[in-house]
C-alpha cells in the first residue's frame, strides 16, 4: 500500500499520456495522493479536466500561476512529494532535465528539489536510440534518477522497437520499489546476469546454458529492500525484473563496458555466466562450406574478466563486490581460491554438475565464502537465495 505517500506526477507530451490517467487511478487505489502537473505539450494529449478529476486535486500547469504561487509555491509543490514521477518522459523533457534547464513548471520543479525522481520514457524508437538521448539518460542516471521502461513493441507511429512507455502496472511496481523504505534506500547496486553470446559469424554464436534466473531474483530482492539497481543482462531466457534499470548486452566486451558505465555503485553482484573466450577470427559474413571437407579453425581470445577488473579498481571500487563460482567438484576449495584470485569480497559458490539440476532449475544450493570462511546454506529456491543474499548485502552496506 502507498497510504500516506504523495506522488507528484508530471505528464509530458506524448501519445502515451493516456496511460498516465490509468496510473493516477491505480495510485489512488493503492492509497497514494497524486499531485498532477501537466506540461503544455501534455495538455495536447489529455485534458486538465480528466487529470484533475482522476487525481481529485487541481492540476498544475503554469510556472507563473499567481493563485497557486500564493497558496503553495512551486518550490513547496515539489518538496512536499515523496516521489516525482515523469510519465511519459519525452526525449525533449529528458534533454532539458539532463541540462538542468528550468523553463516551464515541470522542469523547474525537477531542479528545485532533491526528491527522488522516476522517469518513464516514451518516444519513437529512433529518438530513443539516438546517441543524444542515450547520453542524456546516462547523465540522469548518474545523477541518481531512476528509470522504468521503455518496453519493446509496436508504437503509435507505426514503428517497432524500444520506446513504448512501460505499462501502468510496471510503473506502479517501480513507484512502490522507489518508495519502499528498505535498508538499501539510497544505495546503488549493480547486478550482472545471464549468459553472454560470442559471435562466430553474423548468424552463429557460442553461448552457455545460464537462464539468468538467479541474477534476476537477486536484482528483484535488492530492489525490494529499496536499492536502486542497475541490471546488466546478457541474452537471458527469464525476463528482467520490473523497477530496475535494465542494460541489455550480448557479448562479454559489451558487458564489461556497460558495467563501467553503470559505476559508481555501493555494491556489485556479478551473477552473469560470462564467456571466458570470444572468437578472435569471427567472420564478417556467414561462413560457408567450401566443398573441400576442411572444417574452419576457430581462434579464441580471452575476454575481459569483469569481476576481477572491478574488484581490483584503485579508485571508485564498490564497497562490496560479490562474485559467483559455478563448480562441478570440490566446490569450497575452488571457490575459496577463486575469491583470492579475483580479489572480490564474497563468492557465492554452487555445484552446477548436471545431477544437481541447478543450471536452469528453480532451486540452488550455495556456499557463501567470505573473509571469515565458508558458510553452507540449505538447498532452497533461487528467490530465497536471492532474498538471503540481499539481506546480507543490506547488513554490510545498508
Ligand atoms: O572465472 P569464473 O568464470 O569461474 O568466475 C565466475 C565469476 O566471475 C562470476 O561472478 C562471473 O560473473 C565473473 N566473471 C566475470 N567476467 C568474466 C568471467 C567471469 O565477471 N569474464
Amino acid at each position: 500500500m502507498l497510504s500516506g505517500k504523495r506522488v507528484l506526477l508530471m505528464i509530458g507530451g506524448g501519445i502515451a499520456a493516456y496511460k498516465s490517467l490509468e496510473l493516477i487511478r491505480r495510485l489512488r487505489d493503492r492509497g497514494a495522493a497524486v499531485t498532477p502537473v501537466l506540461t503544455r505539450a501534455g495538455a495536447e494529449f489529455v485534458t486538465p479536466l480528466s487529470v484533475s478529476a482522476l487525481a481529485g486535486e487541481r492540476v498544475h500547469q503554469d510556472l507563473f500561476d499567481l493563485t497557486t504561487e500564493a497558496e503553495i509555491g512551486h518550490i513547496q509543490l515539489s518538496r512536499s512529494a515523496d516521489l516525482i514521477v515523469v510519465a511519459p518522459a519525452t526525449a525533449d523533457f529528458i534533454a532539458k532535465a539532463a541540462q538542468g534547464r528550468a523553463d516551464d513548471l515541470a522542469s523547474t520543479l525537477l531542479v528545485a528539489t532533491d526528491t527522488p525522481v522516476l522517469l518513464a520514457p516514451a518516444m519513437n524508437v529512433r529518438m530513443w536510440t539516438h546517441p543524444a538521448t542515450q547520453r542524456n539518460l546516462t547523465q540522469l542516471q548518474a545523477d541518481g534518477l531512476r528509470l522504468v521502461g521503455p518496453n519493446d513493441g509496436s508504437m503509435a507511429c507505426g514503428e517497432f522497437g524500444p520506446g513504448r512507455m512501460a505499462e501502468p502496472a510496471e510503473i506502479l511496481a517501480a513507484i512502490e520499489a522507489a518508495l519502499a523504505v528498505g535498508p538499501l534506500q539510497g544505495r546503488h547496486v549493480l547486478v550482472t546476469s545471464g549468459p553472454t553470446h560470442e559471435p562466430i559469424d553474423p548468424v552463429r554464436y557460442i553461448a552457455n546454458r545460464s537462464s539468468g534466473a538467479q541474477g534476476t531474483a537477486i536484482a528483484a530482492a535488492l530492489r525490494d529492500l529499496g536499492a536502486r539497481v542497475s541490471f546488466v543482462s546478457g541474452p537471458a531466457t527469464v525476463p528482467p525484473p520490473e523497477g530496475v534499470t535494465v542494460i541489455r548486452v550480448e557479448t562479454a566486451q559489451q558487458m564489461a563496458a556497460a558495467v563501467q558505465a553503470a559505476l559508481p555503485a555501493d555494491a556489485a553482484v556479478f551473477a552473469a555466466a560470462v564467456a571466458d573466450w570470444r572468437i578472435a577470427n569471427a567472420a564478417g559474413q556467414k561462413m560457408k562450406k567450401d566443398g573441400s571437407g576442411r572444417a574452419p579453425a576457430l581462434e579464441f581470445a580471452e575476454n575481459p574478466d569483469i569481476l576481477a577488473t572491478v574488484s581490483r579498481m584503485k579508485a571508485g571500487r564498490p564497497r562490496l563486490v560479490v562474485g559467483f563460482a559455478a563448480e562441478t567438484e570440490t566446490v569450497v576449495e575452488h571457490a575459496t581460491a577463486k575469491r583470492a584470485r579475483k580479489g572480490c569480497d564474497w563468492i557465492l559458490a554452487n555445484d552446477v554438475s548436471p545431477a544437481t539440476g541447478v543450471m536452469g532449475g528453480s532451486e540452488n544450493a550455495v556456499v557463501l565464502i567470505t573473509q571469515a570462511g565458508a558458510e553452507a546454506w540449505p538447498r532452497m529456491g533461487k528467490d530465497a537465495v536471492a532474498r538471503r543474499l540481499a539481506a546480507r548485502i543490506a547488513a554490510e552496506i545498508g
